[in-house]
């Protein structure tokens, strides 16, 4: 009886031990360049970046991501550069031992986890500019000055010090799919840029670490703007787009608490109007919710 008490014990004991050293927390640039000196294989890393709040959208791209390298590395850091707005960066969701619960069972082989001083050593003033083409010009490039700036400048740098084969980038921040895309013609050619569909509630709200903002009413009437977006694009084929503009935004303003910021169709391989080469169109949402702001995007054929 005590040998298979002892036996239960030292079971427990020996996967508690295994489950928290599978995954490994890196905090510093310098943990991360000492594992990745001692990885055998280095040809099959793959990366998802995230600004933590996980959700199921970060867990559908982890997935991809295990089963499709041999070692898999989460980035968790809320990059101020991209925060155009102050007040936003500040109330912007921050849960490190959440997410690393969250991330337990992933399958996620280390956590990169700096401080903004480790990633900024120098200040965060001089960000990298490179030409973007016109993907920089349009939705949230336009809405927030300097946003895309702050998201090239960190994944230019998170890739130098991952050094992946393969990243991973969801759908619902196409525009940033397109803008990371760019920066590896330019600068990174052997990455592979892989995108993965947007994960959505039931109700069809995208997830989003954003949503963990929401009061419980305001999230009810959030799924209105996925509703918009496929409406929208059923209405597409009917109407000019100046009508159909006209149509999103008044639907959009007459919800209460909700106010429009944008909404646009562009051909998805390059983000300019539709032509008559586009395969593929996308239509593009911005919205207030209750002074929260959500985006999504909606896939069809034009
Ligand atoms: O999509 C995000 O969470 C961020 O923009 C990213 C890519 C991690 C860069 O900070």
């Amino acid at each position: 009886m005590s040998n298979l008490f002892v036996w239960y014990y030292l079971t427990f004991i020996y996967s508690f031990v295994a489950l928290n050293h599978l995954m490994l927390l890196l905090k510093t640039i310098n943990h991360y360049k000492e594992w990745y000196q001692n990885l055998e294989d280095k040809n099959s890393i793959g990366f998802v970046p995230t600004m933590g709040a996980l959700h199921k959208g970060h867990y559908s791209l982890i997935e991809k991501s295990v089963n499709e390298n041999k070692v898999t590395i989460v980035s968790i850091f809320v990059n101020p550069t991209q925060f155009n707005n102050p007040i936003d960066l500040k109330n912007y969701p921050s849960c490190l031992e959440r997410d690393l619960d969250f991330l337990r069972s992933s399958g996620t082989t280390a956590i990169f986890a700096p401080s903004v001083s480790e990633m900024y050593p120098n200040g965060t003033e001089n960000l990298l500019n490179i030409d973007l083409l016109h993907i920089d010009k349009v939705m949230e490039g336009k809405f927030r000055p300097g946003h895309f700036n702050g998201v090239v400048t960190v994944v230019n740098n998170l890739f130098e010090i991952v050094k992946p084969n393969n990243a991973y980038f969801g759908e619902k921040d196409f525009q940033q799919y397109m803008v990371i895309k760019r920066l590896c013609e330019l600068k990174f050619p052997k990455i592979n840029i892989i995108p993965s569909e947007t994960i959505r509630e039931d109700d069809g709200l995208a997830f989003s670490s954003r949503n963990a903002l929401l009061k419980n009413e305001t999230r009810i009437k959030a799924k209105l703007l996925f509703n918009t977006l496929q409406n929208a694009a059923d209405l597409f084929k009917k109407m000019s787009a100046d009508e159909l503009n006209k149509w999103v935004e008044k639907t959009i303003n007459s919800v209460d608490g909700f106010h429009f910021e944008y909404f646009e169709i562009f051909d998805e391989q390059n983000l300019l109007p539709l032509s008559n080469s586009t395969k593929q169109a996308r239509a593009f949402i911005a919205v207030y919710v209750d002074g929260i702001r959500l985006i999504d995007n909606f896939k069809f054929k034009p």
